[in-house]
């Protein structure tokens, strides 16, 4: 086991996760060496996500945030955000815990994923222990706080954290 699916193993995913996980890194980070000498900047490529059905995961999001539709890639349907970063969704038959997920948005978004969620009736909130169907002013913008049909606690913000130290 390499050092990056040692890293997914302590996730509580099956070992056939870490291993795809691996390879789809060490893929990736090949291609950006090849082709622009060691000079791309480090970004955020992707992220394998647990899901309960990733189907039914990929596609929530998808409708929040008027995404294009999810692609499947081997074991994992794959939401590609607009800057390119996918949330690769996978279903590992066991339990894993929710993990927190906090996406940047344009007010546009923001507004559409707060209309989807107040008429499809889904709890939302201005942050852990705060109000529930309120929202935020954090940061000089606005934040929403909801989980995902897996549990997973997602974030939207419409200005990163600490625009206003
Ligand atoms: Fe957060």
């Amino acid at each position: 086991m390499n050092e990056i699916a040692a890293m997914y193993a302590g996730a509580g995913l099956p070992p056939g996760f870490h291993e795809a996980a691996a390879e789809m890194f060490e893929r990736a980070g090949g291609q950006a060496r090849a082709g622009l000498n060691g000079r791309r900047p480090t970004q955020f490529n992707h992220v394998a996500v647990a899901a309960k059905d990733k189907r039914r995961s990929a596609t929530f999001l998808k409708d929040l945030l008027g995404l294009p539709e999810p692609t499947s890639w081997g074991r994992f349907l794959s939401l590609t955000l607009d800057d390119g970063v996918r949330l690769d969704y996978a279903e590992p038959g066991t339990e894993f815990p929710g993990q927190h997920y906090a996406l940047l948005v344009s007010d546009v978004v923001f507004d559409r994923a707060l209309e989807r969620l107040k008429t499809d009736r889904m709890p939302f909130s201005a942050g852990p222990g705060q109000p529930a169907n309120e929202i935020n002013h954090n940061h000089g913008g606005r934040g929403v706080y909801f989980d995902d049909p897996s549990g997973h606690q997602f974030e939207l913000i419409t200005q990163p954290y600490g625009v206003d130290l």
